[in-house]
């Protein structure tokens, strides 16, 4: 494993992070008992995986409190999250503490190294700043909290601008930011700034669900041709990422989509959800080689850095 700091945290984090939520819940979604998906947290630690991000809406805080059983507590990072608002209904500070209380029971620990606002979408910003910032302040003051940050919706925000704002706010020491092949608005809109204000950097959307499927990629090609968003060749191929594939390239699409964004100046941590041993494993053997040939970089900037709202899927529990 590589590792690398998170940002003025000062937390040696490994460069890939195992994301429990997702569309793979760690397999909770299909079909896992929490027994197996905490096995699967052990394997990943047994990789050098020590960074652990999980989230009350995914359901699998209990299952990381299970695999923290057995590894001792400073060994790992932990980050979690609490909603900011939900179904139009805002969380007031003492409703953010209870469930930071609950994800600390659940996880069988008394602190957990980041908090995040989870999911803040820009109209949600001044709230979460101003009304449940102190009071995440005030949590920190008591050691239940290490260090506290902010996670986009890119689902909604497709230009960052919810971290675009945060960015001037010294109250968030990490941020999780979207960025994939095809969403590369952060290495303008983020990356510049919180490499100057040492801001740690999670990243999401490697791969979700767009590069696990490359007949999907094939279909958002032809689309975006038609519309002459793209080059036109892109659409008129069933393997418009093809030319990412060739000896001493990527191995495949998603060991390209990791590649891409791991070696991207700026990026911390990169997370990925897997209910699959073996997805567990190639997915961290990706993170770790060389980045992509500079030609194959340079022309996934150059074809698609100008595109935004490609393959931010939504799904429940985000
Ligand atoms: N706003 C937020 O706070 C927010 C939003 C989204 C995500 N997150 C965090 O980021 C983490 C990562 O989420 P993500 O959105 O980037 O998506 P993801 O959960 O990493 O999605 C990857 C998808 O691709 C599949 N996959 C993974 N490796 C594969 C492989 N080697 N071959 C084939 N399929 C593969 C997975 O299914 P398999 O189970 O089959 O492997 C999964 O469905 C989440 O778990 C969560 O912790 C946070």
């Amino acid at each position: 494993m590589h590792y690398t700091t998170l940002g003025k945290t000062g937390l040696r984090v490994s460069v890939a992070g195992l994301g429990t939520g997702g569309f793979s819940r760690m397999g909770l979604k299909s079909g896992k008992t929490e027994d197996e998906a905490a096995r699967l947290v052990l394997d990943a630690v047994d990789l050098g995986i020590n960074f652990i991000d999980t989230a009350p809406p995914y359901g699998t805080e209990g299952v990381v409190g299970k695999a923290l059983k057995s590894i001792p507590r400073d060994q790992v990072v932990v980050a979690t999250k609490s909603t900011v608002r939900r179904n139009g209904e805002w969380w007031t500070p003492e409703r953010v503490t209870a469930s930071l209380d609950n994800s600390l029971r659940l996880l069988g620990t008394d602190y957990v190294d980041v908090f995040n606002l989870h999911a803040v979408d820009p109209d949600m910003y001044d709230y979460a700043r101003d009304t449940l910032g102190p009071a995440l302040v005030a949590q920190k003051d008591k050691g239940k909290i290490r260090h506290i940050g902010l996670t986009e919706n890119p689902i909604v925000d497709f230009t960052n601008e919810t971290l675009k704002r945060a960015l001037h706010d010294p109250v968030w020491e990490v941020f999780m930011v979207g960025f994939h092949m095809m969403h590369q608005g952060a290495r303008a809109n983020v990356f510049p700034a919180t490499r100057e204000k040492g801001i740690g950097t999670l990243l999401m959307f490697a791969v979700r669900s767009i590069f696990a499927d490359p007949p999907r990629v094939a279909r958002e090609m032809k689309e975006l041709a038609a519309k002459g968003l793209v080059e036109q060749w892109l659409g008129e191929t069933d393997d418009p990422l093809g030319f990412l594939v060739h000896e001493g390239g990527a191995t495949n699409m998603i060991d390209a989509a990791y590649r891409f964004v791991r070696h991207e100046p700026g990026v911390d941590v990169v997370l990925f959800g897997t209910g699959d041993a073996e997805h567990l494993r190639t997915n961290v053997a990706s993170l770790l080689k060389p980045p992509l040939p500079e030609p194959d970089r340079a022309k996934l900037a150059a074809l698609f850095g100008h595109l935004t709202g490609i393959g931010l899927d939504s799904h429940q529990g985000r």
